[in-house]
């Protein structure tokens, strides 16, 4: 079995690619400079060739901040990108999983956000995202999108990194205490994404559609720091003493982040038994193999 990675130096897209190698799924894994997707030539050429069982596209432009900049480059990989890949897909009946985001949701909601609750993006990033994920429905009925959230892994640039980088370095750290979320590992999330794709090839009809994938449990920004912290001084010492909790208005960005992005995860868990686990073990296993270098690179 073949599948392509697309955005395979991405967080997701490396965990994907080494979890799929580690079980015997042969990964036809690219990024950016030998195919883009905003590129239908260099997506089209590279689908052709390899036509995989399934499509995972992990490529985005995901800085959140830098997207109020960078419109352009923003919409083009995050809607134009999707848009191209679901119509090759459709040529070539090929089902494609899009990765989303829960940015596209504005954070007002109280209680965990549903596959079907509106969306309402606060800004360029979350906006390019929705727009991408509207394209892949209108055009490819064999799709998924999994929305995720608070995403980090061992590779590229994540909170968790930042944090342990900052604790290393200073004696107080301030982290924003007001905006509720789940991190999520990218090896869980590529777990999740194996698990179906190996079981929707069972099923004689798929469902299809939207779901919602997190790590289980809420916490916000600075809960998710303290805990980075606590667990990392088992394996280093750190020399932050104090995680002080400020307002979101002490930390101004460019654009708004959703005060609450919490992702009810029940129906991937019912059409697809994908089960979630508390955020804090998959935070433990990822410092793990940071700090022990079992990053499991292919
Ligand atoms: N990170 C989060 O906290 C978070 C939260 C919620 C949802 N998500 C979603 O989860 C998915 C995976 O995120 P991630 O954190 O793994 O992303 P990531 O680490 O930023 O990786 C994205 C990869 O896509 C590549 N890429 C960018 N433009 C491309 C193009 N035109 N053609 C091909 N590849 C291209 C990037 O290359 P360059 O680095 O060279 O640009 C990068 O290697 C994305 O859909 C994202 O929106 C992420």
């Amino acid at each position: 079995m073949t599948i392509a990675v697309i955005g395979s130096k991405g967080q997701l897209g490396h965990e994907l690619t080494a979890l799929a190698a580690s079980r015997g799924v042969t990964a036809a894994a690219v990024d950016l400079p030998e195919v883009d997707i905003t590129n239908p030539a260099s997506a089209r050429a590279f689908l052709n060739s390899v036509r995989p069982l399934v499509v995972v596209n992990a490529a985005a432009y995901t800085n959140v901040d830098g997207a109020e900049s960078h419109q352009d480059a923003a919409f083009a990989v995050n809607s134009r990108g999707p848009e191209i890949l679901a119509k090759i897909c459709a040529d070539l009946n090929i089902p494609l999983i899009h990765i989303s985001t829960d940015y596209v949701f504005d954070g007002t909601k109280k209680t965990p956000y549903r596959e079907s609750d509106p969306v309402h993006p606060l800004g360029i990033y979350g906006l390019s995202k929705e727009e991408g994920e509207r394209k892949v429905r209108s055009i490819l009925e064999a799709h998924l999108i999994i929305r995720t959230a608070w995403l980090y892994s061992p590779f590229g640039k994540n909170f968790v990194k930042t944090m342990l980088g900052l604790g290393k370095e200073r004696e107080e750290v301030r982290v924003v205490a007001d905006q509720y979320g789940s991190p999520t590992s990218a090896a869980d999330l590529a777990g999740a994404i194996l698990k179906i794709i190996t079981a929707f090839f069972q099923e004689k009809s798929p469902r299809w559609g939207t779901y919602h994938f997190t790590g289980k449990g809420v916490t916000t920004w600075h809960g998710f720091a303290e805990t980075v912290f606590e667990m990392a001084r088992n394996h280093v010492p750190l020399k932050v003493k104090k995680v002080r909790p400020v307002p979101t208005e002490a930390y101004p960005t460019p654009v708004k982040r959703p005060k609450y992005s919490v992702l009810d995860c029940s129906s991937i868990r019912r059409h697809w038994g994908i089960s979630t686990r508390p955020w804090q073990d998959s935070l433990q296993e990822t410092l793990h193999r940071i700090f022990t270098h079992a990053t499991g690179e292919p």
